[in-house]
């Protein structure tokens, strides 16, 4: 792997690491890589499959026959397009909870690295700067108050036409940051040589220019 072709932007759920990282990959002409519709889709799989999350085993299996595909902005499990089904609330806690999981993690770790041996990337998800691509060139960690987070996910839902309690939002959102920086496994944590980003006064645009001037 060529470490200049590597951006990598870690950080919470919310923090705005999608919109960033995309937009980012669209103005270098880089490779966007979403990790998280990654573990998301072997949630998706191991429920359709009824497998388990504490079925290490199973999920081993499960792994080794699942076919992960990427069309543009679509997820593909073994040839269906499942990004609509991955970004539900139960999604966001099943993959949250296989994510854990040691061979899980050693699954997608080894087919990320993979796609980075491959070309230019902007790498998002919890763990590119610290496990994945520690020798990235350009790394960064997204960040933002959970109360903020918590705003612009109720925003995001409204416009969807869904209505959820703030402090619903909030408490979700606090479990899963919690249960990703305190697992045994590649723990959601900034890497000591990344810079870091908090995005709760800024907006879209002003993170955009900060991550450009770095590079
Ligand atoms: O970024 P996201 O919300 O789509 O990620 C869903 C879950 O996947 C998240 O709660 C933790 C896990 N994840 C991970 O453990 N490592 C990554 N690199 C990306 C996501």
């Amino acid at each position: 792997m060529d470490r200049l072709n590597i951006i990598t932007i870690d950080g919470p759920a919310g923090a705005g690491k999608s919109t960033v990282s995309k937009e980012l990959a669209r103005r270098l002409g880089y490779t966007y890589l979403d990790t998280g519709a990654m573990y998301r889709a072997v949630a998706w799989a191991a429920r359709q499959k009824g497998v388990d999350v504490g079925d290490e085993k199973a999920l081993s299996e499960l792994c080794n026959d699942l076919k992960l595909g990427f069309q543009g902005d679509r997820v593909l499990v073994n040839g269906e397009d499942v990004s609509s089904f991955i970004r539900t609330p139960e999604m966001d806690g099943l993959s949250s909870a296989v994510s854990r999981v040691a061979v899980v993690r050693e699954y997608l770790t080894g087919m990320q690295r993979e796609l980075g041996r491959q070309g230019r990337l902007v790498a998002e998800g919890r763990d590119m700067g610290t496990v994945v691509f520690p020798q990235a060139a350009h790394k960064f960690f997204l960040t933002a108050s959970a109360g903020e987070r918590a705003k612009r996910r109720k925003m995001q839902m409204e416009n969807q036409g869904e209505e959820v309690a703030y402090e619903e939002i909030l408490a979700q959102i606090e479990a899963r940051d919690l249960a990703d920086s305190t697992r045994a496994i590649a723990p959601l944590q900034a890497s000591p040589d990344c810079i870091i980003i908090d995005s709760s006064d800024l907006t879209v645009e002003d993170v955009l220019e900060k991550v450009v001037t770095e590079i």
